[in-house]
């Protein structure tokens, strides 16, 4: 009896130790900034531009601009860059570093204002439906990378490339294999942790990423068509620019930078409070956009070779430069060399996707961040299940007349980006203010930043105005 009494007595001990180990590891989270942080100048600039060089430099950009006049596109897009895209990136760098939180919990912290600390949100659901769609292209380019080892992407006519690009696109198992296989990737990668994961990750692939970059270029400014290639991308016409030109290239700018989907913000909670903002920001346009031009250089040198117009659309990656390499010499080398470069672009890029998700569900639910990356990496899963197979099986579902694909794509890139930035923009133009965003982005006035007004000015009144006016363009509301 005694000792039944005793081992209740223990039991009870124990049950109440339980309890109070876990309200002091729960104190401990609440009341210390535990936060991860990356570990190097050198880990902050090559995560964030990992983050910015993804699909859209590689795959969107030489697309949109070959649709979109050339030289003109490039020319708008630069401009775009550096009015919109270095202001938008510094005001979520300041969003994300002044809080040290994800996306969601920043803007609770920065103000009690009702709409405005909910504006995380907006970045959250960016990032849900991206990783509906944009692991589906991810996981083509492993497809490509397989049938460039097996050596299947020679002798192919143009027809039959675009037939065999269309038969696996909307065939139901083996996207779905790539898919789950990217995110799985992704998965461990996101486990690892900001510094020993995505930081390391980034150190290790950008560099080859770049180097296989300046070889691919030197091999297409090699081929015959190289003088007409560079003439289309680089000749500035000014009649070209049309209204639609300004708002592919706006579009493209936002969406090549990551902005307006909580990425930049929740990457900016794990910098240091040393770390540089105005060079982090110039840095990471300057590598995005420079990346995004040589990937230009690759395929429209190459496209004028074999005299396939360059206008192609989204296609012009999956169909139309497979068939190019396939007629140079060792074209599968080349095609292996390219649709690695893609895979390791999309594969940062999808990392801070999905960190940004992981930061929200492990911050908010107060859940490990195993279990958080797991619970992503499963919503990821099913998301693109589904926009994988709205290209074929579920073809019929659709919304707005769109597959879900394209839904999902369209709600992203044009609605929830740009709806993002400009709230974004005025928040921190009326709300937060002149005073403290210098002073921020400053370090406290330790760092010279010449143009801190300058961005202050932007953010205030350019940014709102300027993306008012496209996004409501975009949506057929007013026609500029
Ligand atoms: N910037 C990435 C690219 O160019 C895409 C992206 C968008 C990444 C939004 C994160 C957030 O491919």
């Amino acid at each position: 009896m005694q000792i039944y009494y005793f081992f209740s007595v223990v039991q009870k001990l124990a049950a109440s130790f339980c309890i109070f180990a876990c309200e002091i590891k729960f104190f401990w989270l609440v009341t210390t900034d535990s936060r991860a942080t990356f570990g190097s100048k050198f880990g902050v600039i090559l995560a964030s531009v990992g983050s910015a060089v993804g699909l859209g430099n590689v795959w969107r950009f030489p697309y949109e601009a070959g649709a979109n006049g050339g030289g003109a596109f490039l020319a708008v897009y630069l401009c775009c860059v550096f009015v919109l895209g270095i202001p938008m990136l510094l005001a979520e760098f300041y969003v994300g570093r002044a809080t040290h939180r994800g996306a969601v919990g920043a803007f609770r912290k920065l103000t009690g204002n009702p709409f405005f600390s909910r504006l995380g949100y907006l970045g959250v659901l960016s990032s849900l439906f991206i990783l509906g769609f944009y692991p589906v292209v991810a996981g083509w380019t492993f497809e490509y990378i397989w049938q460039s080892l097996t050596g299947n992407l020679t002798g192919l006519t143009s027809e039959e490339f675009s037939a065999s690009f269309g038969a696996f696109s909307s065939s139901v198992w083996r996207p779905l294999l790539w898919v789950v296989a990217f995110l799985l990737l992704t998965h461990l990668i996101i486990a690892g942790g900001v510094q020993k994961g995505i930081e390391r990750c980034s150190k290790m692939m950008m560099p080859v990423l770049f180097v296989m970059l300046v070889v691919l270029c030197i091999r297409s400014l090699m081929l015959s068509g190289a003088r007409e290639g560079l003439e289309f991308l680089f000749k500035f016409n000014p009649s070209d620019i049309h209204p639609s030109v300004v708002l592919s290239a706006m579009g493209q700018a936002f969406f090549s930078l990551s902005l307006g989907a909580g990425c930049m913000i929740t990457y900016a909670s794990y910098f240091g409070q040393s770390t540089d903002l105005p060079r982090t920001a110039k840095v990471v346009a300057l590598l995005d956009t420079l990346i995004a031009v040589l990937a230009g250089v690759v395929i429209f040198p190459a496209v004028f070779t074999f005299g396939i117009a360059p206008t192609q659309g989204p296609n012009l990656v999956f169909v139309t430069l497979p068939n190019i390499f396939s007629q140079l010499p060792m074209g599968n080398l080349w095609s292996l060399l390219f649709f690695v470069l893609l895979a390791i672009a999309a594969l940062t890029s999808v990392i801070s996707i999905h960190q940004v998700v992981t930061a929200y569900v492990e911050e908010e639910f107060r859940l490990s961040h195993a279990k958080s990356t797991t619970v992503v990496t499963v919503v990821a899963i099913v998301l693109s299940v589904f926009g994988s197979l709205s290209l074929g099986l579920l073809g019929n579902l659709t919304i707005g007349g769109m597959c879900l694909f394209d839904a999902m794509d369209y709600a992203t890139a044009k609605i929830l980006m740009p709806l993002g930035s400009m709230f974004i923009s005025i928040f921190l133009g009326w709300k937060i203010g002149r005073t403290k965003l210098v002073d921020e982005l400053t370090n406290g006035g330790t760092v010279r930043f010449r143009m801190a007004g300058l961005i202050a000015f932007v953010l205030k009144y350019v940014a709102p105005i300027l993306i008012g006016l496209i996004f409501l363009s975009e949506l057929g509301i007013i026609i500029i």
